[in-house]
């Protein structure tokens, strides 16, 4: 039995959803007094937040896995978690595959992870992952980043598309209030964070679940109203949000983007195909004509908007039309960054059993060619941004080059920059924008906006 462990180490694999459960968890682990480790061959309690998206996903948590559990025979007192969405899908499963390990956790549980530790440490391997109503955090995550900060607003997914499985390993949607939204942008403003980004796996179902309606007869909390709710919190400079979903996507929105300063101008809008059968068989809920029409309006209303998006090939029976109508979409629109992925089947997941799937051969070459596109398009969308001067949120050094800074414009496009991070780091600078790439640009600074934000580095 461990009672005294000192260092604790985290990895955290997948979407931003599991970057904002790991900074809770942290933040539950510091208030216990352990101290964090990024080596996790020093640590004596290791916990792994995983992620089952697709079949690499999950296959690279089993080898992170395999070499700590070898390690637990040498050193017993070792505490090995498997939290996330791996946890929430193998369960017990994951047990006998890998009896080494302590506590295997849903993302439902991030909270309790206190409580379901000192389980442990009485001697018990646990398992929890049983739907609960998710309990507001009571301690503060410990963030990786001073700059910017995750706020979750909606837990869960009520949508069946056909090849995902995050309904089925984060559960049904669950909306915090909006008063406990805004009470943790005004810790995070009263931090120094300039920068929050609103998190939900359907951030336009945001409030079905909570209570009330309004006069009109409408639900009284929307995302939109959320937005109008928190744009004003003093200390944040920047609000972003994903993910948004075309089939609940509203005007509305658009107008609240347009009008609140503090919102950037940037949609994350997955549309996953280009195809209206393909889209049918992914139960996604609209065409890609309402598609078009939504982005459209963003650039009617917002003609300098970024827009960015997900897509996938070689989803069962995508036939090479097919496909090219994704590739059309895509010329068509001209996305400022499209995340692409090769279709992978998930178990639990309707479209996993169908027999019409796509060979690797053929999702290979689709992805290539997609991917080829996607760079030519981002490259004609960075063109606008030559000789133009962007506000930047500078973030940290360069990885390459020492004497540059980092951070991202508005639309949320990389910039780098001559300057010096200390002077810098956290805040909003004017750059004129030199040279432009197709995901990043390079500039010179013309002006210092907010000397008076004070960050803690
Ligand atoms: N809630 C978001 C997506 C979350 S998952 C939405 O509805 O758009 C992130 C992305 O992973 C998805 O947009 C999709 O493009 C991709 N994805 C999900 N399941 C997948 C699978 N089985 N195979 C390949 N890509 C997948
Ligand atoms: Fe998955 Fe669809 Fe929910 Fe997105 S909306 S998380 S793709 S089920
Ligand atoms: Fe992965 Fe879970 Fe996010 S499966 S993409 S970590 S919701």
């Amino acid at each position: 039995m461990n009672t005294n462990p000192r260092r604790y180490h985290i990895t955290t694999f997948g979407c931003q959803m599991n970057k904002a459960d790991s900074e809770r968890m942290a933040g539950i682990l510091d208030n216990m007094g352990l101290i964090s480790s990024d080596d996790p061959n020093e640590a004596n309690i290791i916990l792994y937040n995983t992620c089952t998206i697709r079949d690499n996903a999950e296959q690279k948590v089993y080898s992170y896995l395999g070499r700590q559990a070898k390690r637990k025979h040498k050193e017993p007192d070792l505490t090995l978690i498997v939290a996330g969405c791996v946890a929430q899908q193998e369960g017990e499963a994951l047990l006998r595959r890998v009896p080494e390990l302590d506590l295997v956790m849903g993302p439902q549980h991030a909270n309790r992870l206190q409580d379901l530790l000192e389980q442990v440490f009485n001697g018990n391997q646990v398992v929890a992952t049983e739907p609960i109503h998710i309990v507001e955090d009571i301690t503060k995550p410990r963030r990786d980043s001073k700059i910017t900060a995750w706020v979750n607003i909606i837990y869960g997914c009520n949508e069946h598309c056909t090849y995902c499985v995050v309904p089925g390993v984060r559960g049904r949607e669950q909306s915090r209030y909006p008063e406990a939204v805004r009470a943790e942008m005004e810790e995070l403003g009263r931090q120094g964070y300039p920068e929050i980004t609103l998190l939900g796996q359907n951030i336009d179902a945001y409030g079905r679940d909570l209570p009330g309606v309004t006069a009109e007869g409408r639900k009284k909390h929307t995302f939109t109203d959320l937005l109008y709710y928190v744009h004003d919190v003093p200390g944040v400079e920047r609000i972003r949000f994903a993910t948004s979903h075309p089939r609940y996507f509203t005007e509305r929105l658009i107008r609240a983007c347009a009008e609140l300063p503090k919102v950037c101008e940037h949609f994350h809008i997955p549309f996953q195909s280009g195809d209206n059968k393909l889209l049918k068989a992914m139960a996604r809920g609209y065409t890609h004509e309402k598609y078009r029409g939504i982005i459209d309006n963003i650039r009617e209303l917002m003609p300098d908007a970024s827009i960015s998006a997900d897509a996938i090939v070689g989803f069962p029976g995508e036939t090479e039309a097919q496909f090219e109508n994704t590739l059309k979409l895509v010329d068509d629109i001209g996305f400022d960054l499209l995340n692409t992925a090769a279709y992978s089947p998930r178990p639990g997941t309707p479209a996993a059993l169908w027999e019409n799937q796509v060979s690797e051969e053929v999702k290979a070459d689709r992805l290539q060619r997609l991917n080829h596109l996607v760079g030519v398009k981002a490259g004609e969308r960075s063109q606008r941004y030559m000789g133009r001067t962007e506000e930047i949120l500078v973030e940290d050094i360069n990885p390459k080059n020492a004497n540059q800074v980092m951070g991202r414009t508005r639309g949320n496009r990389l910039t780098f920059f001559e300057g010096d991070i200390n002077e810098l780091k956290g805040k909003l600078v004017k750059v004129k924008i030199t040279e432009v790439r197709p995901f990043s640009l390079t500039g010179e600074v013309t002006s210092v906006i907010n000397y008076q934000l004070s960050v803690i580095s």
